[in-house]
This record gives C-alpha cells, sequence and structure tokens, in this order.
C-alpha cells in the first residue's frame, strides 16, 4: 500500500502526475481514453485574456532527442475559457490549474480577476472549477508578454506584485529555464508571496532548413522540450527547491515513473508531463499505475519520505 498524495498551497494532489499545460488542450480528448480523476492534476493551455491565433506556419518539429515547438500561446481567451471549458472543469475531481499568460501586465491582472470572479460565483453556486492560476511568464514564442517577462527578475517581479494583489486564488509561477538565474527568480517568486513554482517551460532553441537557407520557425526560435531537457530540469529542480521554502512543481522531459522519483528526490512536490503525452497518448494512466508499482517495488510508502533526498 502507498500513499502518492501531495498538497501545494491547501490544493490536494492525489498522486504527483500532473498533465503539462499546452500539451493537454482542456482536457476533452484526453478525458476520452481515460478518466481524468485518475491523475493528480491538469494543466490546461496557456489562456490570455483575448483570443490568439498562434503564429503562422511551422510549429512543431520532432528532432531525435525532443520537440521544438512556436505555437504562439493559441487561444480562445479566458472569457470563453469560463464559458465554455470551465462547466467541464468544475465536473472533474482532480486538481485544476490554469496557465494565465498576457501580452501586457494588465491583461494579466484582467486576467486573473476574471478567472477569481468566476470562480467565487461557481464555488458559491456549489462546484469551483479552478484550484490554482500558474503564472506563464515563461512562453519563449510571442513577441508581446511571454518570456519577455520570464527572463529578468526585475520585470517577472512587477508582474507577479500585480497578480498577486488581484487573486487570491493558489498562485504558481512558471519559471524559464532562460532566465537570468534561475534560482533568484525562484526567490523572487517566493518573497513577492507565490505560493510555489513550476519548471522548466522550454528552452529556446533553433532548426534551420537549409534547402531554404532559413529558420523552419516564423519567429526564427522554438522551445525545445522533451528527453533533451530532462539533465537541465532535473539540475535546475534541484538548485530551486534548495534556494526556497515554497513547493516546487518539476517538469522536462518526464516520461516513465522512474523520471518521476528523480524529480521528486531532487525536491519537487508534484511533477508534470508534457512531450511525453504525443509519445503516448493514455500516458498519464500509465504514468500513475506505473508509479506506484515502482514505489511499491522500491519499497517507498510516501513521496515525503523521498521529497529532496538528494
Ligand atoms: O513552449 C511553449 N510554447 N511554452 C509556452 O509557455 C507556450 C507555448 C506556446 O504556445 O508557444
Amino acid at each position: 500500500e502507498v500513499n502518492m498524495n501531495a498538497v501545494i498551497a491547501g490544493v490536494r494532489f492525489k498522486n504527483p502526475v500532473v498533465m503539462a499545460s499546452g500539451t493537454f488542450g482542456f482536457g476533452h480528448e484526453y478525458g476520452q481514453r481515460y478518466d481524468l480523476n485518475l491523475l493528480g492534476g491538469i494543466s490546461g493551455k496557456g489562456l490570455t485574456l483575448n483570443p490568439k491565433a498562434g503564429n503562422p506556419g511551422t510549429r512543431v518539429y520532432e528532432t531525435p532527442s525532443g520537440m521544438l515547438n512556436s505555437v504562439g500561446l493559441e487561444n480562445p481567451g479566458i472569457p470563453a475559457f469560463l464559458e465554455k471549458e470551465a462547466p467541464y472543469w468544475a465536473t472533474l475531481d482532480t486538481a485544476r490549474i490554469v496557465n494565465l499568460g498576457g501580452g501586457t501586465l494588465d491583461d494579466y491582472v484582467r486576467g486573473a480577476e476574471l478567472i477569481q470572479s468566476d470562480n467565487a460565483r461557481r464555488e458559491a453556486a456549489g462546484a469551483k472549477a479552478v484550484d490554482m492560476i500558474e503564472l506563464n511568464i515563461s512562453c519563449p514564442n510571442v513577441k508581446e508578454g511571454g518570456i519577455a517577462f520570464g527572463v529578468r527578475t526585475v520585470a517577472a517581479r512587477e508582474v507577479l506584485r500585480a497578480v498577486r494583489a488581484a487573486t487570491s486564488l493558489p498562485l504558481a509561477v512558471k519559471l524559464s529555464p532562460n532566465a537570468e538565474d534561475i534560482a533568484s527568480m525562484a526567490a523572487m517568486c517566493e518573497e513577492e508571496g507565490a505560493d510555489a513554482v513550476s519548471l522548466i517551460n522550454t528552452i529556446s532553441g533553433m532548426k534551420i532548413d537549409i534547402r531554404r537557407r532559413a529558420s523552419v520557425f516564423h519567429n526564427l526560435y522554438a522551445g525545445l522540450s522533451g528527453p533533451a531537457v530532462k539533465p537541465v530540469a532535473l539540475r535546475m529542480v534541484h538548485q530551486v527547491a534548495r534556494a526556497v521554502r515554497i513547493p516546487v512543481i518539476g517538469m522536462g522531459g518526464i516520461a516513465s515513473a522512474s523520471d518521476i522519483l528523480e524529480f521528486i528526490m531532487a525536491g519537487a512536490a508534484v511533477v508534470q508531463v508534457g512531450t511525453y503525452n504525443f509519445m503516448n497518448l493514455d500516458a498519464g494512466r500509465d504514468l500513475v499505475a506505473d508509479l506506484e508499482a515502482l514505489m511499491l517495488s522500491e519499497n517507498i510508502r510516501t513521496l515525503d519520505e523521498i521529497r529532496g533526498i538528494v
């Protein structure tokens, strides 16, 4: 009998397997393959106040070791999410995380306010739809906002302070591996009242089409994820977990139960699974089952026993 529970800012995760933003839509499609209530949590596709069409041209390129993406935060906008998706989320028994992006500081703030007020209304009526906001200051693929806020601690502090003032919902900040110093970025988040940090978003990368003598991507660069980034992500999670007392949500290239245990041993409270959802459409369900079996065979009864042990 193993106990896979984790708690972040009062939000209960029945296990540490959370689906990462941008790889899971809002859950409908995967929900037709397996019961989403098996999962510790889900983080929906990054949302901005207004709808976004995303980037033109190639959006995804596979490499032998990982995936490059330049989606450009395509999303229906927060009001459409609240109207069309939140009712479904309100029926789920898993931790529900809204990934919040923005072009300007004001977009972030107004987005957070809308989510907060809609959720309060739903909760009063019996069933809330959102348990946590994940503040995305680390998208590498948009010209306005996104990573522009997440590379420099000074800019990130300004956004976080404003969003923190705008919502009482549990708030995690999603950090960029391209930040000037990820440990000081996380320390700033703790100082400004974030409840958690999540890392890593994708690493800025590139692919050139030699025939066209041009980048494959409209914006030149794209975000690298998958197996290629795992060692870097693990090191950053370890470094950040030692720099702050708030919980760390770890991710980057996780594709097995043993990968999950590595991140927990590095100090993660829970983990997120991204690119692997595209390699195995039942990733969430399989990882929860595999993790339970691995914990049993490794004689690990609770995650607390091994968290940050390395
Ligand atoms: O790699 C990423 N791609 N990270 C994000 O935060 C957003 C996403 C996109 O939409 O481009």
